[in-house]
């Protein structure tokens, strides 16, 4: 089977790459999908994000990174896959979750969303605590892997 994995990936932390783990592992081909939206300010680039994530999932042999941009469904009908994975770290998350899966399915009634539970060591953890730890010069370390630690560390001197 083939799932789809959607986000904005900026940038991706260990609670992402365990999701992408254990979807590896379930699934026979997975599918990173970086939303590349223009009018969200993102701190990374699109390409830097999927830089990184290719440089982080390199060791897995049946994931794609790749990027979409407009509507997840639209994107889903070009890859000729329904099955779309999101991670829950909390009851927090549900309410989006929920709304975005239902109004998917609306657009597409072919359209499933899964959900994987975080590991609990991840359940706090989210790409913008990522950014404002970072932007306050705290070690980021146990969060993300080195790549995205040492690009981050550019990021913030000014050197990309
Ligand atoms: O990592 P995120 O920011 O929680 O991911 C959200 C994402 C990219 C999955 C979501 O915003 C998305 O799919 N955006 C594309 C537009 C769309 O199709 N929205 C869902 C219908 S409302």
């Amino acid at each position: 089977m083939k799932v789809i994995y959607p986000g904005s990936f900026d940038p991706v932390t260990y609670g992402h790459l365990d999701i992408i783990e254990r979807c590896a592992k379930k699934f026979d081909h997975v599918i990173i999908a970086v939303l590349n939206n223009v009018a969200k300010n993102a701190a990374f680039s699109i390409d830097e994000r999927l830089w990184l994530l290719k440089e982080t999932t390199k060791h897995l042999d049946n994931v794609e990174i790749d990027s979409f941009s407009g509507l997840l469904a639209d994107y889903a009908k070009e890859k000729n896959c329904t099955t779309m994975i999101r991670g829950l770290r909390a009851v927090s998350d549900f309410e989006y979750e929920m709304q975005m899966a239902l109004a998917n399915r609306k657009i597409n009634n072919d359209i499933e969303t899964l959900f994987m539970v975080s590991n609990s060591d991840y359940v706090y953890l989210s790409s913008s605590i990522v950014r404002e730890i970072a932007y306050h010069n705290g070690d980021i370390s146990c969060f993300v892997p080195k790549v995205v630690e040492d690009t981050m560390k550019k990021k913030l001197k000014g050197d990309i």
